[in-house]
């Protein structure tokens, strides 16, 4: 079995490249399937959900090419048919296929999708809003059949700002019949990032960034092309490490107004941080002030950075209060953050974290729970006293391009053993 050995205390310095962005390159890959030529993706991130995404459109007869970063999908030979449950299950945007071939095809059969177990993460709002284009969904078990004789626009108003349903409504809307609004919508840059690719192909979408999306239906989409956004997830994770064990480290490709809720909350706790064009230098701080944070939905504090922004609270001096929004299950990792010595006070009900710091971390054998568990784990054996080994790790490399590589690549010692 394969685990991740990381020797902690090593100063990092020098520079790291951020790929594109996984929750944006998971999107995009099923939307090549509205366009009925060929469609070129650039910046896409070396991660294993790419493969998952590819093998399920060659099951739906689709050729592929792979160059690097560059992936080419032509989509003239597409082949409308039910989506297995083992290809579907290894990834949660396998639920982006529900909107794109109902958008294009008018029929959809596939499963519930898969995905980090981090809460219930349901898709009613998802399921309402084709419901109220017009399509009939079928559930069986969890076997989804979605159908429509024809889309029709309208407003659709999401109970939550939920980013996977404000996709998928993009997706299915952008060739329905009139026009839909998308209301209380998602304000994610990654949302952006996919409308630009659709209204490359021709569609004509508005409003993206605003919570209220406007998409006129069209008829056709055409070949196009699209670069993947940074990943500010990633980005998010390094800075942090950054704060931790930084001289002078440098990332690049950083759209630093994508994780400006972060770099606020570390130059509140005393974190020494420079932008630059497309780049940010981070110098860890001499002592760390304890902070409170709060996850929301964008631009607010990004859920997907809570865990790893927890191993950070515990090396701050006093009490810091966390409190997870967005999910109901996102404390996996705090049981092995307490094994390698850390004081938090966690209630998985409420899903608040009181975290006492500084205190010194010792190395463990540990589990990674979820992909940002992983994330969270990876910091803390970078900072702790002797040997982390983390096992569970195809969490981890779902969603860092590189993770290893990356790391040794400014000091760390890091590596990945069959153990
Ligand atoms: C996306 O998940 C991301 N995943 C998640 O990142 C991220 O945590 C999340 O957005 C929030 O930013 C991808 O893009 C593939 P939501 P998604 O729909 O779309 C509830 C990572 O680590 N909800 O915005 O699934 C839901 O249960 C992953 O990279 C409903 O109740 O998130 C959650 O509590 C983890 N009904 C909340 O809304 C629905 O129909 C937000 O979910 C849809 C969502």
């Amino acid at each position: 079995m394969k685990k991740i050995v990381i020797e902690g205390g090593k100063t990092l310095s020098g520079e790291i490249n951020i790929g594109g962005a996984k929750n944006s390159a998971v999107a995009l890959i099923p939307a090549a399937i509205l366009c009925d030529e060929e469609v070129s993706l650039y910046n896409v991130p070396n991660i294993s959900d790419r493969d998952a995404l590819i093998d399920i459109l060659h099951h739906l007869n689709c050729q592929t090419s792979l160059d690097k970063d560059a992936l080419k999908i032509d989509l003239r030979q597409l082949k409308n048919k039910l989506i297995p449950e083992n290809l579907g299950k290894k990834l949660r945007a396998s639920y982006y296929f529900m909107g794109a071939l109902l958008g294009k095809m008018k029929k959809v059969e596939m499963y519930f999708p898969g995905g980090c177990n981090i809460g219930s993460r349901p898709i009613d709002l998802h399921i309402k809003g084709f419901e109220m284009l017009g399509a009939k969904v079928k559930i069986v078990g969890n076997k989804y059949t979605i159908e429509a004789k024809e889309l029709i626009g309208t407003r659709i108003y999401l109970d939550i700002a939920s980013v996977g349903a404000t996709i998928n409504l993009m997706l299915a809307a952008c060739k329905a019949k009139g026009t839909t609004i998308i209301s209380n919508a998602a304000r994610e840059p990654e949302i952006t990032n996919v409308a630009t690719f659709l209204n490359n192909m021709g569609a004509k979408i508005s409003g993206v960034g605003t919570s209220e999306i406007k998409i006129e239906g069209v008829e056709k989409l055409h070949k196009a092309m699209i670069d993947v956004i940074p990943d500010r997830i990633e980005a998010g994770t390094y800075a942090i490490i950054g704060a931790l064990l930084g001289k002078d480290l440098k990332l690049n490709n950083v759209i630093d107004e994508h994780i400006e809720a972060l770099l606020s909350k570390l130059k509140d706790m005393g974190v020494d941080i420079k932008e630059e064009k497309n780049s940010i230098i981070i110098n860890r701080a001499k002592s760390l002030e304890a902070i409170n944070i709060k996850t929301l939905v964008y631009p607010g504090f990004p859920t997907d950075l809570g865990q790893p922004i927890t191993t950070l609270l515990t090396q701050a001096k006093g009490v810091s209060l966390f409190e997870e929004t967005i999910y109901e299950n996102r404390f996996g990792h705090i049981k092995y953050l307490q094994k390698m010595g850390a004081t938090i006070n966690a209630n998985v009900h409420s899903m608040q974290a009181i975290i006492i710091g500084p205190t010194k971390l010792i190395g463990a054998d540990v589990v990674a729970t979820d992909l940002r568990a992983g994330a969270s784990l990876v910091i803390a054996g970078l900072i702790a006293e002797g040997t982390t080994t983390i096992s569970e790790i195809e969490h981890i490399l779902r969603g860092y391009d590189g993770l290893i590589e990356k790391l040794t690549g400014v000091g760390a010692n890091i590596r990945i053993e069959e153990i």
